[in-house]
């Protein structure tokens, strides 16, 4: 799992908690531009140093700031730092089933297509490629320029998922975490983890207005 200096770490928080809540183990690369992001949007840092109790707290709370009732097994979430180019997952023999960049700044896009392993998070996601595992790139930013639009091809041509964090509206959001869980559980079907993040469509019309998942 990494997380880049994109807006967004409200969908990068559920897609943790919906791992570990279907059982999987963690690997976490948070980059040193995210830092900014989960303090602006979240109030609290996130440090190496702190890791694991700044990943708790981080969690702890939904999009909107309500109690999110999730504790984290710290056993099950190995936390790398961004500069540790010796860490595991910088080896395609080091074993993951893929990797989820969430949220995906287009700087990170533009390293990924590139191939220029900056730091852990990049070289992570090029390892995915030339193992020819998962890789699932959550993009933020809008409106998108021509770069990036390339690179997001070259991405998709190479084998990742180009996924833009794009909620919908037909699952029937009330509250800004169902949006943001809208977003993780597409993040999580990329990659067929088992989740009830929202209300799958089942060709009805007329739901989207009436509540949220049940
Ligand atoms: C508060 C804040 C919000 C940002 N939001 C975005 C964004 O939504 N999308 C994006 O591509 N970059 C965004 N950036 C810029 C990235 O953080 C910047 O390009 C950085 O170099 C990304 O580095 P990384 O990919 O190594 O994390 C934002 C920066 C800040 C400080």
């Amino acid at each position: 799992m990494g997380v880049s200096g994109a807006s967004g770490t409200p969908y990068a928080a559920a897609v943790i908690r919906g791992l570990l809540a279907a059982g999987e183990d963690i690997d976490l690369v948070v980059s040193r531009a995210s830092r900014l992001t989960i303090l602006d949007e979240n109030g609290h840092p996130f440090r190496d140093a702190h890791a694991e109790s700044d990943l708790r707290r981080w969690l702890a709370r939904g999009a909107d700031g309500r109690p999110d009732a999730f504790d984290v097994d710290p056993a099950r979430v190995r936390h790398w730092s961004p500069g540790d180019l010796s860490a595991g997952p910088a080896s395609g023999s080091y074993q993951v089933k893929g990797m989820l960049v969430v949220p995906a700044s287009t700087a990170c896009v533009a390293g990924v297509a590139l191939g220029l392993s900056k730091d852990l998070l990049q070289r992570a996601a090029d390892v995915m490629l030339k193992e020819r595992r998962p890789l699932v790139m959550a993009v933020r930013e809008t409106p998108l320029n021509g770069h990036t639009l390339r690179h997001l091809v070259t991405l998709d041509e190479a084998g990742a998922v180009v996924l833009p964090a794009s909620p919908a509206f037909y699952a029937g959001a009330r509250h800004i975490q169902d949006l943001v869980d809208f977003v993780a559980g597409r993040v999580l079907d990329a990659v067929d983890v088992p989740h009830t993040l929202y209300r799958r469509w089942e060709g009805e019309l007329g739901r989207g207005s009436s509540g949220p998942m049940p």
